[in-house]
């Protein structure tokens, strides 16, 4: 019988990729859980584009504990949940910083008061790499401890991790997994889903796109003389349909009871950096022309580089990325032209 998973932000860009690939591995019913205040109901209607099932998704502020348990009450027998909602933009969370902490924090805490109410067996937790904070030795693995948060959140994620840890000392018939992602970019190989960036998108693959397709007319690298081999930025960029592929292995790995801690931490990267100027140099090979891009100053709060050791991912969960950059740009290319024709 099929595992019932409740996906909370299941209309976002992680969410909605993630419920397409618990759909294909037919082992998982969804229910999703979205406000859509920084998503669209529509995803849905991409998801059963893509995979042909429709799935219900409940209007909800996981915030609103009222109206998210009532979704429980609904669907009797939940047994895992993903938690993907949250804000996450990190200019943002400078900027309002309250607004982070109630929204990030409010809904992990109703998520885990759900998990104990309704005897949910299962989590697996949204993290980042953010939590690292400025990190020095690299490739980052799950042993390296937390560094300060450069941003409110980073913190929110530092602090959801810990909620989750002291809950399970409390609430002993739960396993979580803590997922730790590094960049996601991509989009469904179809192109018929991807990420809806805002309008003026901070994301490094986002304004990519809408330099290549005119949405914008330039774009700056930020910062060209960092100590990495070219000057501008490492970051660990993975497809995010690699990361779906991981949720679902994640969830294998707690169903089929293959974990030997109550709480395990798992990094999501595709162990390879690459700086920003290689990533432009890929984009512009794959959509077949010269990007329109300054090299500028550097970024307040970025750091100079940072990827992922993804050994414990290979081999616990046997995950691999499958996809390379080219199919990356491929994919994210396809969306902004489904987008922005
Ligand atoms: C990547 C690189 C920029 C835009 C953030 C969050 C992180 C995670 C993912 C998760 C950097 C450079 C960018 C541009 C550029 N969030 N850049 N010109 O900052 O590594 O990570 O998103 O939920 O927590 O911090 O990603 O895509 O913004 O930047 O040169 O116009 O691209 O300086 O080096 P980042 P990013």
């Amino acid at each position: 019988m099929k595992q019932k998973i409740m996906v909370t932000g299941g209309c976002g860009y992680l969410g909605s990729h993630t419920i397409i690939a618990l759909i294909e591995s037919g082992k998982y019913e969804v229910i999703s859980v979205d406000s859509c205040v920084r998503s669209t109901p529509e995803t849905m209607g991409r998801v059963k584009a893509i995979t042909g099932v429709n799935v219900k998704n409940y209007r909800v502020d996981v915030c609103d504990r009222e109206s998210f348990f009532k979704v429980f009450e609904e669907n009797p027998g939940i047994t895992g949940i993903i938690h993907f909602a949250a804000y996450k933009a990190v200019g943002e969370s400078v900027e309002q910083p309250l607004m982070y902490y109630r929204n990030n924090l409010g809904t992990m805490m109703n998520v885990l008061e759900a998990c104990e109410k309704f005897r949910v067996k299962h989590l697996l937790f949204s993290s980042s790499a953010a939590v690292y904070g400025d990190i020095k030795k690299l490739p980052v693995n799950e042993q390296t401890p937390m560094g300060v948060a450069n941003c409110p959140y980073a913190h929110t994620k530092q602090i959801c991790e810990g909620m989750i840890q002291s809950e399970l000392v409390a609430n002993t018939e739960m396993n979580a997994l803590i997922l730790r992602y590094f960049n996601p970019v991509g989009a469904h190989p179809t192109g018929l889903n991807g990420e809806l960036s805002p309008d003026k998108p901070n994301n490094l693959i986002p304004v990519i796109m809408h330099v290549a397709s005119g949405v914008l007319p330039q774009m700056t690298v930020f910062g060209t003389d960092y100590d990495t081999r070219d000057g501008s930025c490492i970051r660990d960029y993975l497809h995010v349909c690699d990361i779906a592929d991981a949720h679902v292995k994640a969830m294998d790995y707690l169903v089929e009871s293959r974990n030997t801690e109550r709480c395990e931490i798992f990094n999501l990267g595709s162990g390879n950096g690459l700086s920003v100027l290689e990533m432009l140099a890929a984009a512009e090979k794959v959509i077949g022309k010269k990007l329109n891009y300054v090299l500028g100053d550097r970024r307040p709060g970025d750091i100079p580089a940072i990827y992922s050791d993804s050994t414990r991912a290979n081999e616990l969960l046997g995950w691999h990325c499958r996809y390379d950059v080219t199919a990356m740009m491929e994919s994210a290319w396809k969306w902004e032209r489904f987008i922005n024709s």
